[in-house]
């Protein structure tokens, strides 16, 4: 028999490498701009506004059109459908300005040319007659300008709050200002569209979210859904920058692809992307905490401030999931939280990883600090002090209640095997001996709730195909970003039938293969993608079991899946025989699996819901030195545990814990975006935006999967999400940053930093330690 016949080794829950990573160390994985571009493909590039608020007044394309290579313009007027891209279906998000733009960066026209050197100088040649308007760039700004939302806030409470905060013996107001970050993807935004006949066009796009491409080029158009095809086979990484922000690249490419009936590609520049597509957002958080003397948290009301930027865009749900991980693992008796998404002159904020949810969890770690600095404690023993209960103290803000918790265990765990207290011992020994150098320890948990929170995102499809040889195609909704999703499908899939991986081929993602899928995101590709293509396989094994009764004469009952095929009574059957004989017999082997999450739901107008499904967890502690004359640090040592439930896969699980945790530190630590005075980001490039880079790994860094833990509820192979939750246990490098810093005042005032906390805001911290410092 063939090669699918040996009897495999079951896959899930092994060590296996990602399916295209021996192509991405060698060059030879396919990216849209690697693809052999047919004959007379054009490219597209898009000319920028250099303002942040001003109209329009005219402009003149002269030099643009008479510019060497250039093949056409395309402007608004071009637009047979909508020019709107707005995801959120507000028709707030022109592709092309017009009359006004409302940030620098803006598109305003696209330069259609013969090569991309060739459009992207023209795109600089219009000559533009503006008017300025008056422009709010961040959140005091737009406040002061009157506080415009782009969408509608969100308020959580639960409990008297005001009777909470009035009772408390102790309280503390304060300020957390948090900021954003590029996504800084290796892929930029990309799209290449081939017209075909009549109305059709193929679009191939660096997105998470091919049937959203699908829907707004059809828009743009003015066309059926049924006539646009989007194609992904893999992105050179998403973060959430392309869930929505290659919706206009992909439009612009299928514009200028129907109007001149050639293939066309769009690719930014670097400094171009960063400045024309959105980012993480940045918040101003205002606290007001009531607690008792042994730190006890009575009250919490917080106001969360968002820059939005110009559009609304995903800031509903990333604002709302902020809120919803305002507690990060900590119960309020009582507390209200509300959002206050604001419309500013800048770029539209986008997803990012966690999905406004690492904002909400850093202000709930500044008041843990305050609490902790405030009363001469361990902050690691507030927090326990303030974790959520198993039987009681277990309500979150919006009413649903935490049922899965095992932060406490999590927690106590990493404590002893990262040799914490001895190590603050000694952490704290080092900084009386006095010097230049301090150090800095601290120990920060993670919970994170997973699910969309808009409900009818959860749900996924797959189809699959078994062919004659017991070769199989492997279809699903899920895009692959470089997370793994692809392999952990395939092995549920391989598991399923009870072949060996090397039977499933898996195929790029496409929306001609499975309809109206959601975004891959929220950590929930694998969760949902697993169960679909596990729905498809159950459908196909029925039918096949049911053939082997009939064919062996046994009753189904008595047909089994052993690994390698089926057991018809006593009779061993290879898959491969079972296909090929199901084959002649006429048994259809091919099946489009479904899913949807159970028992969630999510009432928005009354904050009240199970929105989430199940919580991941996790902890961190971070050791840090810094220089108290440069403010420059390093982190020396980094212990992680990581509750991933029963891993699919734990190499690629590590993988995304050790991803997500640099990312996050970069985040929190060295990527500062800045805007000038007038609205331009000035850093728009990785010479003035700092990366973490591989040298910036901790020289120790011990990560740890959670091998107990199991999913309670009955997600694929009790497994949990994994691709958000770890970029949060970056936390604990502030935290551990703030302790250095707060031993220049005997660690008796909190230190406050604002993130990122740069060498520049520890410096800044280590003076105002030294003038606040109690006599
Ligand atoms: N890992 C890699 N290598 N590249 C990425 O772009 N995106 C993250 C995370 N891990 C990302 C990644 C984000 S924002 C999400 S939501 C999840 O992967 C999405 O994939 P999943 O749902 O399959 O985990
Ligand atoms: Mo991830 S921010 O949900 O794409």
């Amino acid at each position: 028999m063939n090669k699918h016949s040996t009897i495999p080794a079951p896959v899930m829950h092994q060590d296996l490498r990602h399916d295209s990573g021996h192509k991405h160390v060698s060059g030879r994985a396919e990216y849209i701009d690697d693809m052999v571009e047919p004959v007379g493909t054009l490219h597209a590039y898009l000319a920028l506004s250099d303002r942040a608020h001003a109209e329009i007044v005219a402009i003149d394309f002269e030099a643009v059109r008479t510019a060497p290579g250039v093949f056409g313009i395309l402007t608004a007027d071009d637009i047979p459908g909508e020019n709107d891209v707005s995801p959120s279906h507000k028709h707030d998000e022109p592709i092309f300005a017009v009359g006004k733009v409302h940030f620098w960066g803006q598109p305003i026209f696209a330069v259609i040319g013969e090569t991309r050197e060739a459009a992207r100088r023209a795109a600089r040649l219009a000559r533009i007659t503006w008017r300025d308007l008056p422009a709010a760039l961040d959140v005091d700004a737009a406040r002061a300008a009157g506080g415009t939302l782009v969408t509608e806030p969100l308020t959580l409470r639960r409990g008297d709050v005001e009777a909470g905060l009035e009772a408390a013996p102790r309280r503390i107001k304060g300020r957390i200002a948090i900021g954003g970050q590029d996504h800084f993807y290796l892929e930029g935004q990309i799209a290449f569209a081939i017209p075909g006949e009549d109305e059709d066009v193929i679009i191939h796009s660096s997105t998470q979210h091919p049937s959203e491409v699908q829907l707004m080029v059809a828009h743009v158009l003015g066309i059926s859904q049924h006539a646009v095809t989007v194609n992904v086979r893999r992105m050179g990484g998403g973060f959430g920058g392309k869930e929505t922000q290659g919706n206009l690249f992909a439009a612009v490419a299928a514009l200028a692809a129907k109007r001149w009936n050639r293939p066309v590609k769009i690719r930014p520049d670097r400094d171009d992307d960063m400045q024309a597509t959105g980012k993480r957002h940045d918040f101003v958080v205002d606290y007001d905490v009531g607690y008792d003397d042994d730190g006890r948290i009575q009250a919490v009301d917080a106001v969360y401030a968002a820059r939005c930027g110009f559009s609304s865009d995903l800031s509903g749900p990333v604002t709302d999931r902020a809120l919803f991980h305002a507690d990060n693992a900590y119960w309020y008796p009582a507390v209200k939280v509300r959002s206050e998404p604001l419309y500013t002159n800048t770029v539209s904020n986008t997803a990012f990883r966690g999905f406004g949810g690492p904002q909400g969890m850093m202000a709930a770690e500044r008041w843990i600090e305050d609490i902790a600095y405030g009363l001469g404690k361990d902050p690691l023993d507030i927090r326990k002090a303030n974790f959520y209960g198993t039987d009681d103290r277990n309500v979150t803000p919006y009413h649903q209640t935490v049922t899965d918790n095992i932060i406490g265990r999590l927690v106590d765990e990493l404590e002893t095997s990262s040799d914490y207290q001895a190590r603050r011992k000694a952490v704290l020994a080092f900084n009386t001996m006095g010097g230049v150098l301090r150090k800095g320890i601290a120990l920060t948990p993670v919970k994170f709730g997973i699910s969309f929170t808009a409900t009818w995102y959860n749900q996924a499809g797959a189809l699959v195909h078994v062919y004659r040889d017991g070769s199989i195609h492997l279809s699903h909704g899920g895009t692959e970003m470089g997370q793994g999703l692809y392999i952990k499908v395939a092995q549920v899939l391989a598991d399923a039938f009870g072949v060996g991986l090397e039977a499933i081929k898996i195929m790029a993602t496409t929306t001609g293969k499975v309809p109206n899928t959601s975004a891959t995101a929220a950590s929930s590709g694998s969760d949902l993608n697993g169960m679909a293509a596990y729905d498809a396989a159950r459908q196909i094994k029925a039918r096949l079991a049911a053939h082997a009764a009939r064919i062996y004469e046994v009753a189904e009952a008595d047909v089994a899946w052993v690994p390698g095929g089926i057991m018809a009574g006593r009779q061993f059957v290879a898959f491969s025989e079972l296909v090929a004989s199901a084959y002649l017999s006429r048994v259809q082997l091919s099946a489009a699996g479904f899913y949807k999450t159970p028992d969630i739901h999510w009432d928005r107008a009354n904050g009240r819901g199970r929105p989430f499904y199940y919580f991941a967890y996790g902890a961190s502690v971070s050791e840090v030195t810094i220089d108290t004359l440069t403010g420059e640090y390093t982190v020396d040592r980094v212990d992680i545990l990581h509750d991933v439930g029963r891993s699919l896969n734990p190499v690629i699980d590590l993988g995304q814990i050790e991803g997500g945790f640099i990312q996050g530190m970069g985040w929190l630590t060295t990527e500062e975006l800045v805007w000038d005075a007038r609205g331009q980001l000035r850093t728009h490039a990785p010479s003035t935006y700092k990366i973490p880079l591989a040298s910036d790994v901790p020289p120790i860094f011990n990560v740890r999967l959670a091998e107990w833990s199991q999913n309670r509820e009955m997600t694929i192979g009790r497994s949990k999400a994994v691709g958000e939750p770890p970029l949060m246990l970056a936390m604990s490098v502030v935290e551990a940053l703030s302790m250095a810093v707060a031993s220049e005042a005997d660690y008796r005032v909190a230190p406050r930093l604002d993130t990122p906390v740069t060498p520049e805001r520890v410096l800044m911290g280590i003076k105002r330690m030294r003038t606040e410092r109690p006599a």
